[in-house]
Formats: structure tokens, C-alpha cells, sequence
């Protein structure tokens, strides 16, 4: 076989993926694109904001001596420094540039940390449902994942549940809030419990279990809701971001992880994360993107826009018959799948030019999730499909 058997068996375990996305080109090939309403993919359709092109051609005719080269590889000392200063706002902690590393996107970041903690064979839990490339992560560095579902009715944290799951071979839990798929922000308190629980096993026994918190859709809050920074929480917490999706950038790879001051141990932390970024092959944050980010660590897309989408999908959906959570942040909606097989469900929307995925994309059959970064007039477009759809799996419509 010319690739690994590992490699080729995920490939065949989500061919199914593929065959989705072929379908949907298929679709837009004898309908035309405006007759199909893809709501597959977290690609957010907004551009960025002004000051980012503010920002790049003022360095474009300005043009800073050496600007392509490679820095030092956590990045440039006055990013970080601004990354820092918007942590250390937002935890009221002494967030420094040496707690900040600049990444590929957080899904560098994710490979970063979990490289630089994980021993063969630890575990690390995973909160179903949950974006998919996690176990891929923890595999790429000899990790097991192990999957614990929040509540089932509200995507909340499962406190107990996870209590449960935690060994002497636990590394890491990876915590993502607003989540990717569901849209819920969990509260201050639950992560207080969770920061609780691990710092009484460490103390106890020593364990360090790291929290790493995924959170690229921390800007996008909806109805003035705050998302609560973990640091002041939860002890050993490390955060992985990324400028994906709160500056519409996720082609441009950059985003950063940021480790907990008060962990006792953070600088060794450090120093091994710097390696790993390197030695992923990463080497560094691209360099253009990390001068134009300092400048942008206030900045975001338009969240009144994303919350327009939701208001208009949770009112429209509930009023054909879906179920659903109604989510404070992200631009995914997680509701019920009306059939019990949810990917004969998501077979059955694509007859109606409808394309989504389905919840075992996520660990969670049953549900199906539906990602909004799409044009208002997509959305609009799509309901008369949305209420046809209903009718047909015996929903109100
Ligand atoms: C929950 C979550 N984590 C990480 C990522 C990776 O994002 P990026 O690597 O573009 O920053 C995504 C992208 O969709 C995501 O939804």
C-alpha cells in the first residue's frame, strides 16, 4: 500500500464526508449554485474588517527591513506583547509575551500542546459532541481519546460525567467554548467546578491534567453574552485560538496558544510548545499575519450579522417542528435530527438542495448540524426547501 494503513483506514472511515461534498457539487452543477443552500462548512462568508486592509497596505507601502524572514519561533516579541496585554485584560492576570506563542490557526496550536504533553498511550478527553479533527490530533502524537458526552439536552457541561472519565492515565481535557458544533458557551461557574476538580487531583497526587481550551469562536457572542476567560478558572488551562473566524482569516493560518500564569510549571511548558511549533515543521506563525494581528487583538467580523442568521434559523426551524439548543455564540446550530438515522435525514435534505452534516460527524448521531457563516439571502432562499423538508419527515413545515 503506497500510504500508511492508519492513514488509509480514517480516509475510508469518513469517505462518507466525500461522498457528501460530491453530492453537493453535483447538485450546484445541474441546478446552478443559487439553487443549492450548503450549510456543510465553517468557511465564515463575511470579509474581514476594514482595519485588517487598513492595516496591510499601510505595511505594504511601508515595507519594514527583513519583514520575511524568520523571527524567533514563538513569534514576535511586540505580538505577543499585544496578544498578552488583551489576556491579561481579559483574565485580570499577569499574562506576559512569554505565556504567548503564535501558532498556525488553533488547529496548529491543538498539535502544538498536544505534542508537547502527551507521553504514548494518556489519555485525553473529548466532549461529544465535538469537532471532528480532535481525535486525529490526539492520534497524530500517540494520545487516546475518550469521548464524554455534556448534558443531552442542553450541551452543558457534564461536571460529573467528566469526573468519571478522569484516570491516572488522564492528560488533558480539550474544552471549546462557544463549541463548535452546538453554539453553547458554558458558564463561569462549570468551568470553576472542572478547575476545581483538577487542581484538587493534582494537589492530591500530583497529577498535572491540562485543560486546553479551543476557543476560536470566543468573539462571537450573541445578546451581549461574555464568554468566560478560563485562566482565572481553571489552573492548568492552556488556550488555543486562532483569527479563523473572529477576522474571517482561516486561509491566512494564524491564531496563538497562551499558557496559565499561575501554572507552577508554565515556562517549561513553554519552552517545550516552542520546540513543537518548530518542529511540527511549522517553525513559525506566518510572518505578514502576526505584524497585521498586533494591530487587530480588538478588532472582529460584525457578531450582529451572525446573530441576524441565528434569530432568523432558531425562529423559522422551531416554527416548522425542529428541536434545537439555542446557541449564544459560534454560527452552528445542533438540532435534533427528525428521523433517527441522521444520515439518511441529511440524504433525504440534500433531494432538497438542502446540504448539512450529520451529528455522527460530530459523535453525536441523532443531531445534525447546520453552519450559518452563509450569505442572509442563502438563508432566506432556503426555507421554502427548510418547510417541503419538514413536511416530509412529518414535521409541521
Ligand atoms: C472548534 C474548532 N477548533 C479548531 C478549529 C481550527 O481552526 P483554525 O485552525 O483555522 O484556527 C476549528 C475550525 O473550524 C474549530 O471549529
Amino acid at each position: 500500500m503506497a500510504i500508511a494503513m492508519k492513514i488509509a483506514g480514517h480516509i475510508s472511515r469518513s469517505s462518507w464526508i466525500r461522498r457528501m461534498f460530491e453530492e453537493g457539487e453535483r447538485l450546484r452543477l445541474e441546478f446552478g449554485a443559487e439553487n443549492v443552500y450548503d450549510f456543510t462548512l465553517g468557511n465564515p462568508d463575511v470579509e474581514p474588517p476594514k482595519a485588517f486592509y487598513r492595516e496591510l497596505l499601510a505595511l505594504a507601502q511601508n515595507p519594514l527591513p527583513g519583514m520575511h524572514r524568520y523571527m524567533n519561533n514563538a513569534g514576535y516579541a511586540e505580538t505577543r506583547a499585544a496578544v498578552a496585554a488583551k489576556l491579561a485584560k481579559d483574565s485580570g492576570l499577569n499574562v506576559t509575551a512569554d505565556h504567548v506563542i503564535m501558532t498556525c490557526g488553533a488547529g496548529g496550536a491543538l498539535n502544538a500542546v498536544l505534542k508537547t504533553i502527551l507521553n504514548p498511550g494518556e489519555e485525553v478527553i473529548i466532549l461529544a459532541p465535538y469537532f471532528v479533527e480532535y481525535k486525529f490530533y490526539i492520534d497524530n502524537h500517540g494520545g487516546v481519546p475518550v469521548e464524554v458526552w455534556t448534558d443531552h439536552e442542553t450541551f452543558q457541561l457534564d461536571i460529573d460525567a467528566i469526573e468519571k472519565a478522569l484516570t491516572s492515565r488522564t492528560r488533558a481535557i480539550i474544552v471549546c467554548s462557544p463549541n463548535n458544533p452546538t453554539g453553547v458557551i458554558y458558564p463561569a461557574e462549570s468551568l470553576k467546578r472542572l478547575g476545581d476538580i483538577l487542581k484538587d487531583i493534582h494537589r492530591r497526587t500530583g497529577h498535572l491534567i491540562y485543560a486546553i481550551s479551543d476557543e476560536p469562536y470566543a468573539r462571537i457572542a450573541f445578546d451581549g453574552k461574555h464568554v468566560p476567560n478560563i485562566f482565572p478558572l481553571v489552573e492548568s488551562s492552556i488556550i488555543v485560538t486562532s483569527h479563523s473566524k473572529d477576522l474571517a482569516l482561516p486561509g491566512e493560518r494564524i491564531g496563538y496558544l497562551a499558557a496559565n500564569p499561575r501554572m507552577d510549571t508554565v515556562l517549561q511548558f513553554m519552552e517545550g510548545a516552542v520546540f513543537s511549533n518548530r518542529t511540527l515543521g511549522f517553525v513559525n506563525a506566518p510572518a505578514l499575519m502576526q505584524r497585521l494581528v498586533t494591530k487587530l487583538q480588538d478588532e472582529s467580523v460584525d457578531i450582529a450579522d451572525y446573530q441576524a442568521k441565528r434569530d432568523l434559523l432558531v425562529s423559522e426551524l422551531t416554527a416548522m417542528g425542529f428541536e434545537m439548543v439555542r446557541p449564544d455564540g459560534a454560527f452552528y446550530l445542533f438540532p435534533k435530527s427528525p428521523l433517527k438515522d441522521d444520515v439518511e435525514f441529511v440524504k433525504l435534505a440534500q433531494k432538497h438542495h438542502i446540504l448539512l452534516v450529520p451529528g455522527a460527524g460530530f459523535g453525536a448521531p441523532g443531531f445534525f448540524r447546520i453552519a450559518y457563516c452563509v450569505d442572509m439571502k442563502v438563508i432566506e432562499r432556503s426555507l421554502p426547501a427548510w418547510r417541503a423538508l419538514a413536511r416530509e419527515v412529518g414535521l409541521k413545515g
